[in-house]
């Protein structure tokens, strides 16, 4: 694993979007797994620049996104499918039928899955996955639990969860209960992760994330596992980390 220290929000949104705009330069028509929150905005900004400027093309990108609410559409504003048209598909020249999202609407569960895992297998795999991290330790919708769940599955979202996103809806009752999520399999199959961390509010889950055990508590840990991980994170985050980074 490797721990990048940036100054703040903008320097880590940088870092990020050039170790991106490098993997789309080097395979163009690679697979970029996606992430949503506030972690990845200032990343996707960067890369909407460098479109702009002509330095990166994402013509022949393919992604494939971690998560989606359950039973809200793509025209719902707080969709993922909404966030991720509005921070960043709609600005740059990525073909929208290369897009994939779980669909929340779907309501075989089961049937929605499966279908998500056969696509991920079907594109050819994840070559490089971006995540944030929630404060409990979860990756995409991962909620600690007593195992590490495989495939993608339906999450049943945990109240500190609901309590973090309610502040993109006009109150917490609005926030979906459950979402699909990518499994911590599906994850750990991506050739390269990077992970995005910033502002001191992460500080304690960064410190045992990373440096703690690699227990199902704290989901994201089991990414010291995986063998080429970039953690790009803010000094504020890296905070309680000491001399371990
Ligand atoms: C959300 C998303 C995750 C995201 C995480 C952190 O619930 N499902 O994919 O990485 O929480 O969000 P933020 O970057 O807003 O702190």
């Amino acid at each position: 694993m490797k721990i990048i220290q940036a100054r703040d929000y903008g320097d880590m949104s940088r870092k990020a979007a050039n170790v991106i705009a490098a993997q789309v330069i080097m395979k163009p028509d690679c697979v970029l797994g996606l992430a949503t929150g506030s972690s990845p905005v200032g990343t996707y900004r960067q890369l909407i620049e460098w479109y702009e400027k002509g330095d990166v093309d994402f013509g022949d990108v393919t992604t494939v996104n971690l998560d989606e609410y359950r039973g809200i559409s793509a025209e719902n504003e707080q969709s993922y499918a909404w966030f991720m048209h509005h921070n960043l598909f709609d600005y740059v020249n990525i073909n929208p039928e290369r897009t994939h999202l779980p669909n929340g609407m779907n309501p075989d569960a089961g049937q929605e899955c499966a279908r998500y895992e056969e696509l991920i297998c079907q594109v050819g795999g994840v070559d490089l996955q971006l995540l944030g991290l929630g404060h409990n330790g979860h990756i995409g919708f991962n909620e600690p639990g007593d195992v590490f769940e495989k495939g993608t599955h339906c999450v049943d979202l945990q109240e500190s969860t609901i309590e973090a996103n309610k502040r993109f809806f006009a109150s917490a009752d609005e926030v979906p209960r459950q979402a699909y999520t990518m499994g911590i399999r599906t994850i750990m199959m991506a050739r390269k992760i990077l992970v995005i961390v910033s502002g001191e509010d992460k500080a304690d889950i960064v410190q045992k994330a990373f440096f703690g055990p690699v227990v199902p508590r704290v989901p994201a840990s089991i990414l010291q596992m995986h063998p080429d991980v970039t953690v790009v994170a803010d000094a504020a985050a890296l905070s309680k980390c000491g001399s371990q980074k």
